[in-house]
């Protein structure tokens, strides 16, 4: 059994659908079945400035959204019920909120400045986090200035980060929508999947006189990771005429476990270290960063770092009913719980935030896809819900027609940047402008009895983000509000978001399949597994 919960909210042991808040929601519900988001806002012309939230460099529009102000009042009723703001209290202050883990969850204290105080165990978080940035910052000067050099006394040009989920999710999106920030000279590149092309590809292109392996990876034992490190490694060591010295020029470390580091032959001046608070799909601002500040630079990496502080801070302060959080996630709740809508679409209309959907997918789905509450009694409520979206104008191509006329409502949020330095300004008013009608299509719908295949319902709801232009800082803010959104419907569920244990069992029997599939063994599987291994190992001859 898990630990009981070390947050202070005592209403956690208490079945949520038996709160009068939950209670008063569920009827709420009944009645805004009926409601169409046309008619709310023909009747509400201040509907747009109450329920937007503005802040210096972003804002976030909810009032597309199915809901009135009595189900915001509503929903922060069943927030406060469930003590939502001690649960934000005592995440930040470094209580261990993951209790199945018994540890502290503080990538917030990642990006708090120089002079905060954190402490865990009696050991000062900010004062590591700062000393770990002051040692990135060196190590990412010296690649960009040329002072770091390759074995062969080359500059570098490459950057070959390897890791999966979170160890490679949060700096391939950063780096990726800051590539207008990137140095110059060098190129950084992801490789995550253990199937095999995706290294052969890139290796091949590469020459390992002017290529820096990072290998990121919270754990230093995730399988994929490895074998592509050992891949990466030997292949350097034999291009290098079999002198193990070179990988202290070519190999860095990210990780929290120092002795497999030490092992795998990376000295310890090359490693960087993350730890057991840092969440590994919360740890883009951690050592987990260090591609990205390679490719932007320190200074700009502070600014995504103060982004994402100043993102804290708002959520950590506002009132729930003008806390972009805490609506994302309350609204969300909203849907999921009460509209029974089961999934929802986040539509970057930028290419730099491709990444985007599947980091949040990650985010949201490895953190909320539970069904044990905290307590270690079962969710009586439907908890987390599933995420998937693609960059616009791409996706109005291929699955919009779904949102518009499918049988399911997928609320959607909407991302756009206002200004751009590519491009001209026409095709930036085009992107926006298809981003505003397609949220505008969705609620207004169309009427037209005559062709049914042509009529829009509509009442199909959306959030509209609009950041002032795509920065470092305003990347940092986004992608902390997307963090704490997760949090706020966590907390209020009682489950806990900061554990992955559904993810153990397949990679157990991954071992196992393994070693059958070299050795050609058969083991005790069912029917479907066995007639697969069979037909793998009959094939491969
Ligand atoms: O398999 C899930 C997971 O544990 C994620 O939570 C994590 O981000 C990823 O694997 C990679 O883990 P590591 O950084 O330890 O290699």
């Amino acid at each position: 059994m898990p630990k009981p919960s070390s947050s202070p909210n005592t209403s956690q042991t208490t079945d949520i659908t038996t709160l009068d808040a939950w209670k008063n929601l569920s009827a709420h519900a009944k009645k805004m079945h009926g409601k169409h988001l046309k008619t709310i806002f023909v009747k509400d012309n201040e509907r747009f400035t109450r329920l937007s939230v503005r802040l210096p460099s972003i804002l976030a529009d909810f009032s597309k959204n199915r809901v009135t102000e009595e189900t915001i009042s509503l929903l922060t009723t069943l927030a406060d019920a469930r003590n939502l703001g001690a649960q934000i209290s005592a995440m930040f202050s470094g209580a261990k909120i993951n209790n199945t883990e018994d540890r502290a969850v503080l990538h917030t204290a990642l990006r708090a400045p120089e002079n905060a105080r954190v402490t865990v165990d009696g050991q000062d978080v900010i004062l590591d986090v700062h000393t770990a940035l002051k040692r990135m910052e060196k190590c990412a000067d010296d690649i960009r200035s040329g002072a770091w050099r390759g074995h062969t006394g080359k500059e570098i040009t490459d950057i070959v980060n390897i890791g999966i989920g979170g160890s490679v999710m949060g700096p391939q999106l950063a780096t990726q929508a800051l590539a207008g920030y990137a140095h110059m000279r060098i190129r950084t590149h992801y490789i995550s999947n253990v199937e095999a092309s995706e290294m052969h590809r890139l290796l091949k292109d590469l020459s390992p006189d002017t290529t820096l392996f990072i290998i990121a990876s919270k754990s230093f034992t995730t399988v994929e990771t490895m074998q592509n490190a050992t891949i990466a490694r030997d292949k350097l060591v034999r291009h290098f005429g079999g002198d193990a010295t070179a990988v202290s020029k070519h190999f860095v470390a990210l990780a929290a476990n120092t002795d497999a580091v030490k092992a795998f032959g990376i000295p310890s001046k090359n490693m960087f270290p993350l730890w057991g608070w840092v969440g590994g799909r919360y740890s883009v601002w951690s050592a987990i960063g260090l591609s990205t500040m390679i490719s932007i630079g320190p200074k700009h990496f502070r600014e995504f770092l103060a982004g994402a502080h100043e993102m804290d801070m708002h959520f950590k302060t506002a009132p729930l009913n003008k806390n972009i959080p805490a609506l994302m996630g309350l609204i969300g709740l909203w849907y999921r719980n009460f509209l029974d809508f089961p999934a929802y679409t986040v539509v970057p209309y930028h290419s730099g935030l491709a990444r985007l959907p599947a980091w949040l997918q990650q985010a949201d789905m490895e953190s909320n896809g539970k069904h044990i509450t905290s307590e270690g009694t079962p969710v009586t409520v439907a908890t987390g819900p599933c995420v998937f979206g693609e960059p616009g104008t791409d996706s109005q191509h291929t699955y919009f027609q779904w949102l518009h006329q499918g049988t399911d409502i997928v609320p959607v949020d909407f991302i756009a940047a206002i200004k751009t330095p590519y491009g001209n300004k026409q095709q930036q008013s085009m992107l926006l402008a298809n981003c505003l009608a397609q949220s505008e299509a969705l609620m207004n719908g169309q009427d037209n009895t005559q062709e049914p295949y042509r009529h829009f319902e509509g009442n199909r709801p959306s959030t509209t983000i609009l950041l002032d232009e795509l920065t470092p800082h305003n990347l940092g803010m986004l992608l902390a509000a997307y963090e704490h959104r997760v949090f706020v419907q966590g907390a209020i569920w009682g489950i806990n978001s900061f554990d992955q244990f559904g993810v153990e069992l397949g990679k157990a029997l991954a071992k196992t399949i393994q070693t059958e599939l070299t050795d050609k063994i058969n083991g005790m599987h069912d029917a479907s597994t066995s007639g697969l291994i069979h037909h793998i190992t009959n094939t491969r001859g």
